[in-house]
């Protein structure tokens, strides 16, 4: 286990995965990391579909023009769901879980990736939310936020910089 600091300083987007499954344990990890999640007036709007069957990641892959291709490489997918009705903050909600998903899978030194579904359009023109809820049967009314890859990670990225954090975005006081 990293020390927070260290954990988001080597969380990087990984693209690339190995042939090695993901334990069942730390898939358990992961799913209980986004089921802790905070929600606003704890709602617990959100709604997760794990894909791991290498065909039906291979078809989610096209759920968008571009910015999908993780998907066909991973080991798992997390689809993050979210019903509107129960949050009116339901995007909110579900990024937080999405990216802690990311931060429990760095912390189990697992690499993965945020691909984003919601206003984003297929090769076709086709909304890739539809795409994807009518690839998995999600009804409709559950909103498609975005698709977390997982995976032993085969790349390697730099640790982000703290010495490159962009300070001049701080406002002290006033804007
Ligand atoms: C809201 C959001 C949407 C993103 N969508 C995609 C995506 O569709 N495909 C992809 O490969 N990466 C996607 N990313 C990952 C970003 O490209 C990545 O976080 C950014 O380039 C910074 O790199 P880092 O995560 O390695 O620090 C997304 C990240 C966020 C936060």
């Amino acid at each position: 286990m990293e020390n927070l600091k260290e954990l988001l300083k080597n969380r990087r987007s990984i693209r690339k995965y190995t042939e090695d499954s993901i334990s069942p344990e730390n898939v358990k990890e992961i799913l209980e990391a986004a089921l802790m999640s905070p929600t606003s007036k704890r709602s617990l709007c959100w709604e997760f579909v794990v894909i791991e069957n290498p065909e039906q990641l291979e078809k989610l892959s096209h759920c968008k023009a571009q910015g999908a291709k993780p998907i066909a490489g991973a080991k798992l997918a997390i689809v993050i769901l979210a019903d509107p009705s129960k949050s009116d903050v339901w995007i909110e909600d579900a990024s937080i879980a999405a990216i802690l998903i990311q931060l429990q899978a760095e912390d189990l030194g697992l690499g993965s990736c945020w691909i984003q579904i919601r206003n984003r359009l297929t090769e076709n023109g086709q909304s890739a939310e539809d795409y994807v809820r009518e690839m998995l049967g999600i009804p409709y009314g559950m909103e498609v936020l975005s698709i977390i890859t997982l995976g032993h990670k085969n790349e390697e990225k730099k640790p982000f910089d703290p010495d490159k954090a962009q300070w001049e975005k701080v406002h002290i006081e006033h804007w």
